[in-house]
């Protein structure tokens, strides 16, 4: 060792995505973007631990194919040629529930869904207010600095190719009047450098079927000049909604909205909230809905969708009018859009409740008259209502026999299950989905059925 600097043998790539490897002493070192059986010498520079050279390459890296990677801090496994990444995510995914005693024999081959379809994106933006110039990007890894990123190849091609206007709304976000007035009145404060002359935010778009829907946020308010340089821009470029939001308000503001936003939900006209959530995918979507769909059958008529949001189930689960679904979500402005898709399409057959399901779950007797529950919590689970299904298989007169998980942390997952395993239910099939391509984040399908009298 010299300095900071070592030369280690890494083990193999740890559930964090880094190569794991021990030094002369013992500690552990987590080597970023380093792989099993590989050779490196490394440096600590800031905090952070760097690979200075790579002394034999394992035969499953490659060079990344986007120009950012080990700058952005996006992606973390995109050094891995594809075979390899697959059979490790996969590993993973079955390492992770097996911890927590779920078997992998009920787990099917991961569904893998490639590069250019993530439809929704946030990015930080920096302005520098005295030449008007600014650029997009990413968080760097474990930093808030910004890396300055034209492209990513995970966004659908409509998203990528939409990366360049919005450069170009950059400088219209600036707030000329507003630079810093107070601290330039005031001699004894001294102002840090370029303190005035930087403006920063994020722009998290989603891409409707009607074009973008954008929410820009910030920590100054939009003037008279912004919304009007926003409103031709939206004009100019096509765009369905830009809104605006601070940390102090309640709700985002919406400065122009040329259409309202929507997505397709099994056929029906889904309109969105400003930065609404929506599967990072159709293609994660519509795979997700396809295997609900296929574990119901004809009796299978009343189903309540936990965690609904827009409705990105529920409507396919309708499957033209042959179910009754009851959707629960606790963003009163995703319900609410919900039920105008509903009632501006004139479905029936669909209710829809605010409610939050941690504070406030559904009792047993709320649940008795469902043949099915599907949940699709945050990533810190269900806990909460997964008691009361439980509850439910004692106390009430009925209750429903088929459940299905969906999730995007198997660690919270594996603990709910749990619960409804040992209330009787028995885990019929767990379908892994990437669909965070290159990261360590998975989702997954989970059905359960009824395995008692
Ligand atoms: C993973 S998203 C799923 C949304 C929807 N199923 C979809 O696929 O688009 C989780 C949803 O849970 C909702 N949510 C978060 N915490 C909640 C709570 N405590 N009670 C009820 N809903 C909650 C969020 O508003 C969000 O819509």
């Amino acid at each position: 060792m010299v300095d900071n600097t070592w030369e280690l043998d890494i083990e193999f790539i740890g559930s964090g995505g880094d190569g794991v490897a021990h030094k002369y002493d013992g500690e552990v070192v987590y080597v970023p973007r380093a792989m099993g059986g590989e050779k490196v010498i490394c440096q600590l520079e800031h905090g952070k631990v760097k690979i200075k050279e790579i002394i034999n390459p394992s035969s499953d890296r490659r060079n990344a194919p986007c120009p950012y990677f080990g700058k952005c801090g996006g992606c973390s496994l995109q050094h891995l040629d594809e075979g390899y990444y697959r059979q490790w995510k996969e590993q993973l995914f079955k390492d992770t529930l097996s911890k927590k005693n779920i078997t992998a024999d009920v787990v099917e081959p991961m569904f893998f869904i490639g590069e250019n379809t993530r439809r929704r994106v946030s990015l930080s933006y920096v302005i520098n207010t005295k030449d008007k110039r600014g650029f997009l990007g990413f968080c760097e890894e474990k930093s808030n600095n910004v890396v300055s990123i034209n492209d990513c190849l995970l966004l659908t091609s409509g998203l990528r190719g939409f990366l360049p206007e919005l450069k170009e709304m950059l400088p219209l976000l600036i707030v000329e009047e507003r630079v810093n007035p107070k601290l330039k009145n005031k001699k004894k404060v001294k102002q840090p450098r370029n303190f005035s002359y930087i403006k920063t935010g994020s722009i998290v778009i989603n891409e409707a079927d009607n074009g973008m829907d954008i929410l820009i946020e910030a920590s100054y308010e939009p003037d008279v000049n912004i919304r009007q340089d926003l409103t031709s821009f939206a004009y100019e470029h096509k765009i369905s909604r830009i809104s605006w939001q601070l940390p102090s308000w309640r709700k985002p503001e919406i400065v122009i909205e040329l259409e309202k936003p929507y997505v397709d939900f099994g056929g029906i006209k889904a309109y969105l909230s400003p930065a609404s959530f929506l599967q990072p995918s159709k293609e994660g979507e519509q795979k997700i809905c396809a295997e609900i769909l296929d574990f119901l059958d004809d009796g299978d008529k009343r189903i309540l969708d936990l965690y609904c949001g827009l409705g990105s189930f529920s409507f396919p689960l309708l499957d033209g009018g042959k179910r009754i679904v009851h959707g629960v979500d606790y963003a009163d402005n995703m319900t609410a859009n919900l039920q105008k898709s509903a009632n501006t399409q004139i479905v029936n057959n669909i209710s829809v409740e605010t409610r939050n399901l941690y504070e406030n779950p559904l009792e047993p007797d709320e649940m008795k008259d469902f043949d099915v529950i599907v949940f699709d919590p945050p990533r810190s689970g269900s806990l909460a209502q997964i008691e009361k299904i439980a509850e439910a298989t004692v106390k009430a007169s009925r209750f429903p026999k088929k459940i299905i998980g969906i999730s995007c942390s198997p660690t919270t997952f594996a603990r709910d299950a749990a619960v409804l395993v040992e209330a009787g239910y028995k885990i019929s099939k767990i379908l892994p989905i990437d669909q965070f391509i290159y990261s360590t984040h998975m989702e997954l399908v989970a059905e359960f059925v009824w395995n008692k009298e």
